[in-house]
């Protein structure tokens, strides 16, 4: 048996692989989209705009547009279909895409906007997770499946009042263990990583307009690091859960907030 000392370090490369990532038309998704292109992998870029998707693809290789709403199980069937159509093995699967409920006292909140915000931020995960796990399980090849948390999967949002996303990401949290548990025989890891406070399209009015100064101190007042995440700085976990990096690391959630949730 070779030493630890003789044991080369894991490859953080993705060549000859393939990645779906969904909500790539802004913010994370289509930073995780260039990250796991650059690191080497085919990516299947989904989400409904499309000229978003086209254009990055357009400017990064191995990026393809595709796409598609999360929301309805036939396009997500297209998407696994197209990714294991490609060359490489479906060996990724970022289930980044996500929307909120308006900021809105529980008791007024519509019952159809919680419904649509679990179905994006949960039942969405959950289809594709099993219908990309189902190919990879047919190939024998493993994988990982990279679901995007919050740290509103732990804690509650109020003063910003958003029930539905706290819900679905406090599932999406737990999900995960679960579908670790059941895909580990098949050498497929699934883990969560839960961001803190980031300015994107979802987070925009908490850093520009009426509301920003308050938003700005309440992320910052909240904050170890006083400051909110900048792009890049869910690289890392994205690197280590995605490539054998995180060879071992399966049912877990990453938490990269500054600090915000250990206060
Ligand atoms: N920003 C933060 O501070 C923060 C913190 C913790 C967690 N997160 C999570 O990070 C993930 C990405 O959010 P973001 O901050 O990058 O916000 P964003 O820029 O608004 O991105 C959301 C993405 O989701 C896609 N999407 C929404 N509904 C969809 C649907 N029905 N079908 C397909 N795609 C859909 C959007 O694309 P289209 O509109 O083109 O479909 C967009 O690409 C979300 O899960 C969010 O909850 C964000």
């Amino acid at each position: 048996m070779p030493s630890l000392h003789d044991t080369p370090i894991p490859s953080s490369r993705l060549d000859g692989k393939v990645a779906i990532v969904t909500g790539a038309s802004s913010g994370f998704g289509e930073r995780f989209s260039r990250v796991l292109a650059d690191a080497g992998a085919t990516v299947v870029a989904c989400a409904r705009r499309l000229d978003r998707l086209e254009q990055l693809a357009s400017e990064v290789d191995g990026i393809v547009a595709t796409q598609c709403d999360v929301s309805c199980d036939d396009q997500l069937s297209d998407v696994v279909e197209f990714a294991s159509s490609l060359p490489g093995d479906l060996a990724v699967l970022v289930n980044n895409a996500g929307s909120s409920d308006a900021v809105t006292r529980a008791e007024d909140e519509d019952p159809a906007v919680f419904r649509r915000v679990v179905d994006v931020n949960l039942n969405a995960c959950f289809v594709l997770a099993a219908m990309t796990a189902t190919r990879m399980i047919e190939r024998g090849t493993g994988g990982s499946i990279v679901n995007i948390g919050s740290v509103h999967g732990f804690v509650s949002a109020s003063p910003n009042h958003q029930a539905a996303y706290v819900a679905s990401k406090g599932a999406i949290h737990t999900l995960t263990k679960e579908l670790a548990a059941q895909w580990a025989r098949h050498s497929i890891r699934v883990n969560t990583i839960a961001p803190g406070y980031f300015e994107t399209e979802l987070t925009h009015l908490m850093f520009h307009g009426e509301a920003a100064a308050g938003g700005r101190r309440y992320i910052e007042s909240g904050t170890y690091l006083r400051r909110a995440g900048i792009e890049g700085e869910l690289d890392g976990a994205l690197l280590l859960l995605a490539t054998d990096l995180g060879s071992y690391i399966t049912g877990q959630t990453i938490t990269v907030d500054g600090g915000w949730t250990s206060k």
